[in-house]
């Protein structure tokens, strides 16, 4: 090794007798002993201060150093400062600031070499910054640096003070201190990798839950009909306080969204948001998916494990497909909305919890209740505030709204730029949206993943023929707005002008003998068109080309 500055600042041995062999071998046992202690010292602990200090304080027990400090370098202000130091005042340390290059410091981490000074009063290029050696030339102190350095690069410097007379070569001096160094450098690497993990996780946290905030927040809910706005006027209202709420409406109508924007606009918004289906589970798991089991209470209960009412302890939970729940479990549900505690499935200790229940069903609750199946208490208990979601059909005028929503969100998915035209969105008005607005976003992701043109036509669509004289999974309104919606006049204008159009294709089908190409003439159509039609009116098999 050589020093990179001039000849003052190499580590020639010290002008001190050879020392004998007993002093060699005490020697290496005690340089062992001090690698040693500090290495069990980093493994320890992460606290990077408190390690490096104590590292300073070994080799000044063990070794007889001096004087020592441990300096990091901030590459963002080229600045080597000190971390910790042994036997300095703090306005001392913090005196000790040195850019790359600057005095013996600033050399060792510019070149990343180890120096000796061996008699720091005599070296010109000593700054002696912290001024903490006092009358520099009253005593004969020897200064050492090395570098430390984490995979080839310096990111900081070891220093020792020694006096001058004693009985050591530097040389080894330095070999012990840049074992030291490096095992410094490791530990700095861990730390920092820990701590940049650490905020890394943090900050994910912080976004994911700003990002479901902000999905779920009622701004969130697109629609501007009458019937959506009476219902964010009850969510906002609901909100503020804990009580029960029970959502109602055909599958895919939003309850599982508005659900969450109750949590998400209530005082719990901190809290969890725990959802189970109860319709998706055995009785036996339900029960203890619900209230969580102790261990051992049955075959295959390793462990205590807690339910989603303790998970959802401080927040919302959201029983969903409330309708299906079994009757055991019913009675069960109902204690503890009374009571807001339980026992574990093969517990007897009393669990409590303080938790929002949020509940929704597509079932006829009060027809399950006439046929037995449905605990009428329970009902009470859950219908506090009874919120109806109207199935989209009965709200077309949500459709552009909704189909502008899903278009922005999916070609932003899909990094696509895909428009719809006025012709193909009047298909859409016209269809009756028997899977409500979940058809109707997979329709669309469908069409943006799917399309080859920017431009969606109404051939593009493929909507399925609405079934004849009526829906899919109807919703279980009170009978009056039942016998309603099946009679709206859009929906009866709708069949007759589609019963219009599919008399004509056919005649025309007839007049050409089965000629597509032909039929599309008489129409006035293109054959794309045309096939498009029979196969919304589900007419292609009757009337094949005639080749
Ligand atoms: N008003 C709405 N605005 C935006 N998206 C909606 C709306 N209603 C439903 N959706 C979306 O439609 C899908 C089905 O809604 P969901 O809440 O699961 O329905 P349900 O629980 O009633 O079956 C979800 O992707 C949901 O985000
Ligand atoms: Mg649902």
């Amino acid at each position: 090794m050589s020093s990179p500055a001039n000849n003052s600042t190499s580590f020639a041995p010290a002008a001190a007798a050879r020392p004998s062999e007993r002093d060699q071998l005490d020697r290496r046992v005690l340089e062992l002993t001090t690698l040693y202690e500090i290495s069990k010292l980093l493994g320890a602990s992460l606290d990077l201060e408190q390690n490096l200090s104590a590292i300073l304080r070994i080799l000044n027990a063990f070794m007889g150093m001096r004087k020592g400090t441990i300096l990091l370098y901030d590459p963002l202000q080229d600045e080597l400062s000190i971390r910790v130091a042994v036997g300095m005042t703090p306005e001392e340390i913090t005196r000790g600031k040195y850019h790359k290059g600057e005095g013996i410091l600033g050399k060792v981490m510019l070149h990343g070499l180890p120096m000796v000074i061996p008699d720091i009063g005599a070296e010109p290029e000593f700054l002696d910054r912290t001024r903490s050696r006092g009358d520099l030339l009253s005593q004969a102190i020897a200064f050492i640096a090395v570098p430390i350095k984490v995979g080839g690069a310096t990111i900081g410097v070891l220093t020792v003070d020694r006096l001058f007379a004693e009985r050591v070569s530097f040389e080894e001096d330095v070999r012990v201190l840049c074992i030291v160094a490096s095992l410094i450098g490791q530990g700095v690497n861990l730390q920092q990798h820990v701590v940049r993990e650490r905020e890394g996780l943090l900050e994910q946290t912080r976004s994911l839950q700003q990002a479901l905030r902000d999905r779920y927040r009622l701004e969130s809910v697109v629609g501007q009909s009458e019937r959506m706005r009476e219902i964010y006027e009850a969510i906002h209202q609901v909100s503020q306080s804990r009580a029960t709420v029970l959502l109602r409406g055909e599958s895919g109508t939003g309850k599982e969204l508005l659900a969450r924007a109750i949590h998400y606009n209530s005082p719990r918004a901190g809290g969890p948001f725990i959802k189970i289906n109860c319709a998706a589970l055995p009785q036996t798991l339900l029960e203890s998916e619900l209230f969580g089991h102790e261990k051992g209470a049955f075959t295959g209960a390793t462990a205590t494990k807690k339910g989603r009412f303790e998970l959802a302890d401080n927040g919302t939970l959201f029983l969903d497909e409330i309708g299906d729940l079994p009757l055991d479990l019913q009675a069960k549900l109902l204690r503890v909305l009374q009571e807001r505690s339980f026992e574990r499935v093969g517990g007897t200790q009393t669990v409590a919890v303080d938790v929002r229940i949020v509940a929704a069903t597509h079932q006829d609750l009060e027809a399950a209740i006439a046929a037995g199946i449905f605990r009428e208490d329970l009902y009470y208990r859950l219908n506090v505030v009874p919120v109806l979601l109207p199935p989209l059909r009965e709200r077309r005028e949500d459709i552009p709204l909704l189909t502008e929503h899903f278009l922005a969100k999916y070609n932003q998915e899909n990094n696509r730029k895909v428009r719809i035209t006025g012709r193909a969105l009047q298909e859409m008005l016209d269809y009756d949206w028997p899977g409500n607005v979940r058809e109707l976003e997979n329709s669309i992701e469908r069409l943006v993943i799917m399309s080859r043109r920017r431009l969606i036509l109404p051939e593009d669509l493929l909507l399925p023929v609405n079934p004849e004289g009526g829906h899919v999974e109807r919703v279980t309104t009170p009978a009056k707005a039942r016998s309603k919606s099946a009679s709206t006049p859009s929906a009866r204008s709708l069949s007759s002008l589609r019963d219009t159009e599919r008399h004509q294709i056919l005649q025309a089908l007839t007049q050409a003998e089965g000629v597509q190409v032909k039929a599309a003439a008489v129409l006035g159509i293109t054959p794309r068109q045309l096939a498009y039609r029979l196969r919304r009116h589900q007419i292609v098999r009757s009337f094949q080309p005639v080749s």
